[in-house]
């Protein structure tokens, strides 16, 4: 490993928003992000009654006053949820202009019922009014959803995200047509960073939140972490 990969600067990804600081996948949470200088911020998006919202389990039981699934509920149901603190389930619309093009954007899709074709309606929107389609990630574990959208929108760069290490290695990312692997941290090595690397990869690891695990990655060479606590990612 060479010095100069060491002393790479992280990419600084706040987790649903920066939920160490407020209620997750809020636009409370997305704008705390942007304020503790998160480069990029991650959030989970489901399609629900013909809307996407922002919502990391299929039931709304843990974030939310409410109960049962997401997908089951009105938009109504749904806009009348208090997601903590006072806030709102966000649509994807609303985070949008909330974000405003002042941070990076990493949409997981959490939904396979038409979700990439919603997601990939909402960005060719925002593309077309402006906002570089560089400013964008759009991740899934559901890899086959993720090719359905990049093949809609391919000028957006994906991530493919895993929970282990695939027999090939990083080659699944590759074959996607991934510019992004993110991988969770008790799986990361240097092997793997360098098999994704050597694949023109970039190497993201989720979700961490201790320093002295973010020193360690940083100098396994990774190139991006995901925090509930940006502010404490090592500059
Ligand atoms: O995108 C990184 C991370 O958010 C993936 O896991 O379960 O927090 O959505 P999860
Ligand atoms: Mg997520």
């Amino acid at each position: 490993m060479t010095d100069a990969k060491k002393s790479a600067p992280l990419t600084v990804i706040g987790h649903r928003g920066a939920r160490g600081h407020a209620p997750e996948n809020t636009l409370l949470a997305l704008d705390t992000g942007i304020r503790l200088g998160a480069d990029w911020l991650e959030f989970d998006v489901q399609l629900a009654d013909g809307e996407l919202w922002l919502m990391h389990d299929l039931s709304v039981d843990r974030t939310t006053n409410g109960h049962g699934l997401l997908t089951a509920m009105s938009a109504d149901a749904i806009r009348a949820l208090d997601a903590g603190e006072g806030q709102a389930v966000p649509t994807l619309r609303e985070a949008l202009d909330l974000i405003d093009n002042r941070a990076g954007v990493n949409i997981e899709l959490k939904t396979w019922n038409g979700c990439a074709q919603a997601v990939a309606a909402v960005l060719r929107d925002v593309i077309a009014d402006g906002w570089p389609a560089e400013r964008f990630q759009v991740s899934s574990f559901h890899h086959p959803e993720l090719w359905e959208f990049h093949a809609l929108l391919p000028q957006v760069p994906i991530g493919a995200l895993i929970c282990g290490v695939p027999l090939d290695w990083a080659a699944c990312a590759s074959e996607l047509g991934a510019q992004i692997l993110s991988v969770s941290s008790e799986f990361v090595d240097d092997k793997l960073v360098r098999d994704a690397h050597a694949r023109g990869l970039r190497l993201y690891v989720y979700t961490i939140n201790e320093p002295a695990e973010m020193q360690a990655l940083r100098a396994l060479g990774v190139d991006g972490l995901f925090s509930d606590f940006p502010d404490r990612v090592p500059r």
